[in-house]
């Protein structure tokens, strides 16, 4: 799925470009962004700015209506060659490889960026693509009043939020709480490293007890933050050598969330039963609960909880208003997205 995505990201060229961020940043006026409204951002020629829109349309890119009037809105594919083309301007993205992950509410896939220092190998990050609103409502609901006559934008209100949601906490916990290190962040997306080690859904550990500690360990250190992943499972922890990883953040809650201690005990809970099933390594839920509970002072707690975000903000409108011609480069990508493959 995203391989087309791909494909057709690498025969797009500047104006293409320019057409989705005109028809993006309108979104958040329309719904069917106007063919006049269009033109006046992008600068041509009628003629022209059809062959474009018919291009775009073919390749699955925009979906337009006539009735009204003429109108265009973007796909998700789209949003997901805008974030990548942010990406590739900023230099933190120089090629893409492999889907690693195609959850309910996301996709995954190895990037390559290249090095700092020249002679240096490309290093290998993650990216995570966000789909939270073309599956599921739940997070446009909770934030409903700030979407009035906005309903159109949900999905990617929806699918942006949680990648900020996801990003921000993650530059809080990280380097305290192991944590992937968080590298960029853009629209629905977000770049961080590597996680070490594999999944300890598809791992058998030789040391069950050893990593059962590292892991309620770092329950115990989120929650010392004011924290609670709120998803924590088998599914959701990386394990090597070194030690454990939690990934998959953006629907954490806080400690003053009105179920916090059911959230936190359903946490622990998926992690002891795991451990209980596979290494027969039995604990106490209610013990290690409450001794979570008495014992934590939250002296190192994290604030700023983005539950709201801006549809665009200032600064990605700020930085869309002001992209030359020459920031639309063609044929820049057809050269540098070669893709690969990465072998560990
Ligand atoms: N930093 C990372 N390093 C390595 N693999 C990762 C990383 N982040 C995600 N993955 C892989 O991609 C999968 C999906 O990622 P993640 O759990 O963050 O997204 P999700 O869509 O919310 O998942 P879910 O299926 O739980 O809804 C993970 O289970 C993992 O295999
Ligand atoms: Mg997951």
């Amino acid at each position: 799925m995203f391989d087309d995505t791909l494909k057709v990201f690498k025969e797009l060229n500047k104006r293409d470009f320019r057409i989705l961020t005109g028809i993006e940043i309108e979104m958040k006026n329309y719904e069917w962004v106007p063919v006049p409204e269009l033109q006046r951002y992008v600068g041509l020629p009628t003629e022209k700015l059809n062959f474009h829109l018919e291009r775009l349309r073919r390749k699955k890119m925009v979906v337009g209506t006539l009735d009204p009037y003429e109108g265009y809105k973007i796909y998700f594919e789209a949003y997901d060659a805008l974030a990548l083309h942010t990406y590739v301007q900023r230099k933190t993205i120089a090629a893409v490889g492999s889907e690693i992950g195609v959850g309910k509410e996301s996709v995954v896939v190895e990037v390559l960026k290249e090095p700092e220092i020249e002679i240096a190998e490309p290093e290998v990050f993650i990216l995570k693509l966000h789909r939270e609103g073309r599956t599921s409502f739940k997070q446009v609901k909770r934030t409903r009043e700030h979407l009035v006559g906005k309903e159109h934008f949900s999905w990617i209100y929806a699918a942006r939020l949680a990648s900020k949601r996801e990003f921000t906490i993650m530059s809080k916990l990280y380097p305290d709480i192991s944590v992937p290190k968080p590298i960029d962040q853009n629209r629905h997306t977000l770049v961080m490293e590597v996680a070490k080690g594999s999944e300890l859904s598809k791992t058998k550990v030789l040391d069950p007890e050893w990593y059962l500690d590292e892991i309620l360990n770092q329950i115990r250190l989120v929650y010392s933050k004011g924290i609670i992943h709120n998803d924590l499972s088998e599914y959701n922890i990386f394990v090597s050598d070194e030690g454990v990883q939690l990934i998959d953040w953006p629907q954490y809650i806080t400690k003053d969330h009105p179920h916090a201690e059911e959230l936190l005990r359903r946490d622990i809970e998926n992690v002891l039963n795991h451990f209980s099933k596979k290494y027969m390594v039995h604990r106490d839920a209610d013990e290690i609960l409450r001794d979570i509970l008495e014992n934590t002072t939250f002296e190192d707690a994290v604030t700023g909880d983005p539950d709201v975000v801006d549809l665009m903000t200032a600064e990605d409108l700020a930085e869309a208003e002001t992209m030359t011609d020459d920031d639309f480069e063609e044929g820049v990508f057809a050269e540098d997205f070669d893709d690969f493959t990465v072998q560990y």
